[in-house]
């Protein structure tokens, strides 16, 4: 066996074993709405039957008929019960293909709303990790997908439900007659379902691999019409470069689906001939034994009509289910996605995280390296907070500030080494508790947009109401002189995204980052460099609100400013993963080290 050969082989396997996707999707969709997939199912049953029952009746007509003309005068005996009787079996199945529509819609919806929210509960459970991995991305985006895409695939299995009764039916009736008619039936199709399922697949090969393709270009789209990238797209004479790679991938992209597309062409028709032949060759046998009296032309009405309905019905059932096993490809994506397992979880017995905190963190020998990069970001890092102390953190840009700050948070656990919180390692504490204690401001803070109550009311949801609480917030952040000035105060819907929305500056914004750090009633408070869109001077009026109100409270800051930093009570220069010098501002630039020249030179920056 040649290796193309080999690897078709193996794809078809990892085709066939994808079918097992489908019970699990199918519980979910059981689980959307138990009533209308049993309506579902009885009433394609029904209607699954009507067919032959059709056909039955047209041979009981033109046999009365034939009986008839062969004696004439006779008055054809209750043949107008029988027109009416396919006349209500033609309306009945309308009815019911209508009513099945209904369920479906209804279905469809569920099971979106379904899947929607099992997918926003899992992404929920996953680690930080998984969300700034590109890989998991591309995983997550399929799975998001999934959600409205397969509804396809339930209606295929509805359909692939009702034909094969159908199928049953029609061909007991075929078989009755004689079995080797069928037989020669199904072999003129397999050949038509190997083709359409074997393009079926180098479709969805070809989709998978070009999903990075699409969110590029997905992204160039946006590049090319957002507002954040207006103001550069523009002054950067960016536009007719993005169009260009824009159209360049999306040329490339269709060339390859043509390729498919023709080759799709050629074999389908060519295999589609041969099972109009395989009909044909029955029809005509048939032809011939009522030509030679054995049947009645009653029969032969039901037969052709049964073998062609068969026919037909077995090339349903085959591209049905290549669709479904097509369909259950991608449902391959959700399930990994669904199988991706947070690895930062509290365990059985976790413990409470300490209220108060009497003995800070402590930092041991903690080695940290991304996943999927061997590079480390923090090297045998040893260093202690004290309960009541402000740390200040600085260094230059990617030295690991943001990292330890996710470390402390157990957004990611170090690689080596350990935290300890009150002498106990934080894997000891309970993740969700210990995230209620301490309130982080990251450099890239999120702009909700949302109304400007809840801009501050995520900070801790179950007071959205409390507007005490909330205006409490927002003095202390002076967000409260943005919301005073603001058309509809705290119901003023924030940001573009929205109609009547009010987009504010970053410093602005920022304010509002600070006090849902403030809402919480958290004993450990973080600003990373969250002071990046302030000016100095009022960046010395966040932090010296910040030092009031972190007083007797643990607090990090990260920041360059220096004229911030010293007010902190200790300072911690950050260099190459690990502590380069560290104490006072005083101390530092006593020291003359690294720290003192970095000072020198922003100072002389302001003289
Ligand atoms: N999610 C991530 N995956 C891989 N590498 C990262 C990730 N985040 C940061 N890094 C890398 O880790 C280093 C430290 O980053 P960071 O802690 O953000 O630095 P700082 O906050 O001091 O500027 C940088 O080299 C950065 O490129
Ligand atoms: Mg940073």
């Amino acid at each position: 066996m040649n290796s193309h050969v080999a690897a078709q082989w193996s794809a078809w396997r990892q085709r066939l074993s994808a079918l097992r996707n489908i019970p699990p999707v199918l519980g979910i969709v059981w689980a959307s709405g138990p009533w209308i997939v049993t309506a579902g199912i009885a009433l394609r049953i029904i209607s699954a039957l009507i067919p032959v029952a059709v056909m039955w009746v047209a041979k009981l007509i033109v046999d009365t008929l034939v009986a008839t003309l062969a004696s004439p005068g006779k008055p054809p005996e209750g043949i107008w019960m029988l027109v009416a009787i396919e006349f209500g079996l033609a309306g009945l199945g309308m009815t019911l293909g209508r009513m099945i529509d209904y369920l479906d819609a209804r279905l469809a919806d569920q099971f979106t709303l379904e899947i929607s929210l099992r997918i926003m509960d899992h992404a929920a459970k996953l680690d930080l990790a998984c969300f700034e991995d590109p890989a998991f991305y591309d995983k997550l985006e399929r799975a998001r997908v999934q959600a409205t895409d397969r509804i396809g695939m339930l209606n295929g299995i509805g359909r692939l439900l009702q034909q094969t009764v159908t199928l049953a039916s029609l061909s007991a009736g075929v078989i009755a007659f004689s079995p080797w008619l069928f037989a020669v039936l199904v072999v003129c199709v397999v050949p038509a379902f190997i083709g359409e399922s074997h393009f079926a697949f180098l479709g969805y090969s070809l989709a998978h691999s070009l999903t990075p393709v699409r969110r590029e270009l997905d992204y160039l789209r946006v590049l090319g019409t957002s507002r954040e990238a207006a103001k550069e797209v523009k002054i950067f004479g960016l536009s007719g470069h993005l169009r260009e790679r824009y159209a360049a991938l999306t040329r490339d992209l269709i060339a390859r689906n043509r390729q498919l597309l023709t080759r799709r062409l050629k074999w389908g028709s060519l295999l589609a001939l041969l099972s109009s032949a395989g009909y044909y060759g029955a029809y005509a046998f048939l032809v011939l034994q009522t030509a030679q009296g054995r049947l009645t032309l009653g029969e032969l009405t039901f037969l052709a009509g049964a073998l062609a309905g068969s026919s037909s019905q077995i090339q349903n059932i085959f591209s049905t289910f290549s669709s479904i096993a097509d369909q259950a490809l991608f449902l391959t994506d959700l399930h990994e996605f669904f199988r991706v397992q947070p690895r930062i979880q509290s365990k059985v017995n976790a413990l409470p995280a300490p209220r108060p905190i009497r003995d800070g963190f402590e930092f041991r020998d903690v080695c940290f390296h991304y996943p999927g990069s061997s590079r480390l970001v923090l090297n045998r890092l040893n260093f202690r907070i004290e309960p009541g102390e402000r740390v200040a953190v600085v260094g230059e840009n990617g030295q690991g500030k943001t990292t330890l700050v996710k470390l402390i948070a157990r957004l990611y656990e170090p690689t080596s080494g350990a935290i300890l919180l009150d002498g106990v390692d934080l894997r000891e504490y309970s993740v969700e508790d210990l995230h209620r204690e301490i309130g982080i401001i990251f450099q890239d803070f999120m702009r909700y947009d949302m109304t400007a109550r809840a801009n501050i009311a995520v900070g801790r949801i179950e007071d959205s109401a409390n507007d005490a609480l909330l205006w409490q917030a927002a003095f202390k952040s002076r967000a409260d002189e943005i919301i005073a000035r603001l058309p509809n105060e705290f119901e003023q819907m924030l940001g573009r995204r929205f109609e009547g929305g009010v987009d504010l500056s970053g410093g602005e914004w920022q304010k509002f980052a600070l006090a849902r750090a403030y809402l919480r009633d958290v004993q450990v408070l973080v600003l990373d460099e969250p002071t990046a869109a302030l000016d100095a001077a009022a960046e010395y009026e966040v932090f010296r609100r910040f030092s009031e109100l972190t007083r007797g409270r643990m607090a990090i800051l990260i920041s360059h400013r220096f004229s911030t930093v010293r007010m902190s009570d200790r300072i911690i220069v950050l260099e190459g993963g690990n502590i380069r010098e560290q104490g006072t501002h005083h101390q530092l630039v006593a020291r003359g080290g690294r720290y003192a020249r970095l000072f020198e030179m922003q100072a002389a920056n302001y003289r």
